[in-house]
């Protein structure tokens, strides 16, 4: 008995640690300014919301980049495709979790991705892991995985996972887009059989694009795999909204092509890897986020699946979301501020200090304006700053409406 309450008493004490632990943890970010304060959105996302103790906003801050979130028909679908299918797959795929609408949606993701097929997850977190860390795990010990400085955190935590689960196998990281870096780690890494390059196609951060033509290139020189994650390029970049390998006139050559279905095509959520169907079968059989993780519902899959076919059909959102990004860089850098040109619809505008970017975002939404600042650690010290996402949603009211609050910033 007395033996038993002792062990109660100091397993209590551990617990005890841990939940102090938490608390310490929290109090820290506190401290430093990186506490995140949620805002609760109590109307559809869309050129404007609401948000809750705030009011009518202008959104300048979401990745619904071709206004496809709350469209009719992509909405429609989405109750369509649950009345149908019910409300989930109740499995993963190789058990009992696969459906003809996931064949469905996967023959469309081909398509838009030029490769010969595709496989979707939950997310392009799932997927970035999905494919990574699979090829890093059956390249034996000659696999390198070799990855831009400012990819997505899927992809670093995916290489980090592969390195994990085949302690045989390597990585470097290269200086953003700096080709002669790329070329170097190539070249360090010319003893290894399979070298895995890995870049965004738009980075999200900077709002630029990777400089896929040179890298791709270099990948065919050096015989090394490429990886797109093109999650911000696909409805934005290219003459037909197809992606970053549209822009330059490499669709359909790209290795594997991975993706977001959570943000231009209809921003719900999912995820998906494309490439040629031997990759894909791997994936179906090999990859863990699928294996062990249940299918991309039928709401979701249904939404997604409106929104490609609304991108295939006609590029009208595409260019009217051009048109946008246009006319909001050219009033901003008007109003005096630096505003990075390019064909992304992602527009940083570097203030320096934390406390600015975060003080200036505070601001703007008291001006009815929802832009995030984002400081360290998503960004290193001294390059805080706020990040514009424009929308083929926003009308010209509403991007007036924006340079307006800019303009008393
Ligand atoms: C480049 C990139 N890859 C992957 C993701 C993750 O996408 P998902 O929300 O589908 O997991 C994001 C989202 O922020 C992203 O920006």
């Amino acid at each position: 008995m007395h033996e038993r309450s002792t062990t109660i008493a100091w397993m209590e004490m551990v617990m005890a640690t841990f939940w102090h632990a938490v608390d310490k943890d929290l109090e820290a970010l506190r401290a430093a300014g990186q506490y995140k304060h949620l805002k609760t959105l109590r109307q559809p996302m869309g050129a404007e919301s609401e948000i809750e103790g705030v009011g009518k906003v202008v959104v300048l801050c979401s990745n619904d980049y071709l206004g496809l979130a709350n469209h009719p028909e992509v909405v429609s679908a989405a109750i369509d495709a649950q009345k149908r299918w019910g409300a989930g797959t109740g499995s993963v795929r190789f058990i009992c979790g696969t459906f003809d609408y996931h064949h469905a949606i996967e023959r469309q993701i081909a398509e838009l991705s030029g490769t010969e097929a595709a496989t979707s997850y939950v997310s392009c977190w799932n997927a970035n892991e999905a494919v990574i860390a699979t090829l890093m795990t059956i390249g034996g010990d000659g696999v390198t995985a070799i990855s831009d400085e400012l990819n997505h955190a899927s992809i670093i935590d995916a290489i980090r996972l592969g390195r994990q689960i085949n302690k045989a196998s390597k990585s470097a990281v290269y200086k953003h887009s700096n080709m002669e870096d790329l070329e170097a780690k190539l070249k360090d890494s010319a003893a290894a059989p399979c070298r895995i390059v890995i870049t965004d196609g738009v980075f999200s951060m900077e709002g630029d694009i990777a400089k896929l033509d040179r890298i791709h290139a270099l990948c065919l020189a050096y015989g090394a795999m490429l990886i797109v994650d093109d999650s911000h390029g696909v409805g934005v970049c290219g003459p037909t909204g197809k992606g970053v390998a549209e822009h330059y006139g490499l669709f359909g050559r790209i290795d594997c092509m991975t993706g977001t279905l959570g943000k231009a095509l209809g921003g719900a959520a999912g995820g998906y890897v494309a490439s040629r169907a031997n990759l894909i079968d791997l994936m179906v059989q090999k990859s863990r986020p699928q294996i062990f993780s249940n299918a991309l519902p039928p709401g979701t899959a249904g939404a997604a699946s409106k929104a490609i076919e609304i991108l295939m059909r006609d590029t009208t959102r595409v260019e009217k979301l051009r048109t946008n990004v246009r006319y909001m860089r050219e009033g901003l850098k008007k109003l005096g501020f630096e505003a990075v040109e390019g064909p992304s619809a992602i527009t940083p505008i570097i203030l320096g200090q934390t406390s600015k970017a975060i003080a200036a975002s505070k601001r703007l939404l008291e001006l009815g304006v929802f832009v995030i600042g984002f400081g360290y650690p998503v960004v290193p010290e001294g390059v805080a700053r706020l990040r514009v996402q424009i929308s083929a949603a926003h009308e010209r009211e509403h991007l007036d409406r924006a340079l307006d609050a800019f303009k008393k910033l």
